[in-house]
């Protein structure tokens, strides 16, 4: 007997996550995969050069929700999965990461009676002011197979007393693809184009409300991006979030007046790859870049006051996690002065996440016949 698998994205992170998911699901006969685009992220760079570099199939289906409120955009998709869900009653429904596609995508199938699978479960930042956060204890809630990236959200999920039989460790789905592009990366002429040279230069991304979203952030921010493009040259591919947030607040002129700042539009996966393992660090809010650095052994700074993925500052290249721009100052001399460490690579961020989830899949699939 089969199973009929609904996968489900919706923004950049999640298309770099199911890419060796739908790979692995295609080389099995018995599943037959199904990808739902919920239309969260929509414009060509932030989605469809995703699905062209990463070789994803072109989504069966697109609830083409767009942009609005949180709310709006969580609610427009449970009513347009559930019209999906009942037409194909799959045998899983599988979500990936934190964000509003996935939470609403499982709390539709858990409402619909269909099985839940959640890849990247049990990270926790202790933030509930994050949007990601509600959305990832909620979703590891209504799971019925929690597939964990790294040791601490096997603990955080046992603190919060779900079943050890629904927790799977099998590392890291977004380090598959990592492994799978990075020669390809090798090949981008991002460094050519933008003038740069390896190691002369930081990459920089900013995305996060408590960063972007008021004004008060955001000048804190911009003098993080003055002070670092004083010590070296910053390359700054823009979110849209964050390029509306520097129109609407009126800080464009004070942006583009930095000397040594770069400003692009958001870059395709291949040539993001590159610029991070060309780059002397990196300065980020984003979750999955964190996790890339360290696999790539490129030095990062976490713009924020937290991190969900602790094991990147353990074990990894996460050298800083703070807002502190005296801190991330200093944490750049050192990196500018000396060798920084290039730490270890976590346990099962090896390229067969995919292929372990699938088996398990599978395996248990087999059992309920
Ligand atoms: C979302 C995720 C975040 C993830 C990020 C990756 C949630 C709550 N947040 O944040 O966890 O790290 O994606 O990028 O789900 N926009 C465009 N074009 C697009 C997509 C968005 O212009 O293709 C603009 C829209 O004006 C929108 C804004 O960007 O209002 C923010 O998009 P949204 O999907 O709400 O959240 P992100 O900030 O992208």
């Amino acid at each position: 007997m089969g199973i009929r698998i609904i996968s489900v994205v919706g923004t950049r992170p999640n298309f770099v996550k199911i890419a060796p998911l739908i790979r692995e699901f295609k080389k099995h006969r018995e599943i037959e995969s199904i990808l739902v685009h919920t239309g969260q992220h929509y414009d060509k760079e932030m989605s469809r050069l995703f699905f062209e570099q990463l070789e994803i199939p072109k989504p069966d289906i697109n609830l083409n929700v767009g942009s609005s409120t949180d709310v709006q955009q969580t609610a427009k998709i449970m009513v347009e999965f559930e019209k999906i869900l009942l037409e194909k009653n799959p045998g899983l429904v599988v979500v990936v990461g934190d964000v509003n596609s996935t939470l609403a995508a499982a709390l539709t199938a858990k409402k619909c009676g269909i099985r839940v699978a959640h890849v990247e479960a049990g990270l926790r930042s202790f933030d509930m002011g994050m949007p990601e956060e509600a959305n990832r204890i909620l979703t590891d809630h209504i799971s019925d197979y929690l597939f964990t990236t790294e040791e601490s959200g096997n603990r955080n999920l046992k603190d919060e007393n779900i079943s050890k039989n629904k927790i799977y460790f099998v590392g890291n789905v977004m380090i598959d693809s990592l492994l799978s592009h990075k020669e390809r990366a090798r090949e981008s002429k991002i460094l050519a184009n933008l003038k740069l040279n390896k190691n002369e230069y930081c990459a920089a991304t900013f995305h996060r409300p408590s960063n972007v979203d008021n004004k008060n952030s955001l000048k804190k921010l911009l003098n993080l991006v003055q002070e670092t493009a004083k010590k070296i040259k910053v390359v700054l591919p823009l979110h849209p979030r964050t390029l509306n947030s520097i129109e609407k607040f009126g800080l464009a002129d004070e942006f583009k007046k930095i000397r040594g700042l770069i400003m692009t539009n958001p870059l395709g996966y291949l040539d993001f790859i590159c610029l991070m393992m060309n780059s002397k660090f990196v300065v980020t809010d984003s979750g999955g870049i964190q996790e890339e650095t360290t696999v790539l052994q490129v030095p990062c700074i976490t713009f924020r006051e937290n991190t969900e993925r602790p094991v990147t500052a353990k074990e990894g290249t996460n050298l800083a996690v703070t807002t502190d721009i005296k801190k991330i100052q200093s944490t750049i001399e050192k990196i500018m002065s000396s060798k920084a460490s290039k730490g270890k690579i976590p346990k099962f961020w090896d390229g067969k996440a995919a292929e372990r989830i699938t088996d398990i899949i599978l395996k248990s699939n087999e059992k309920k016949k």
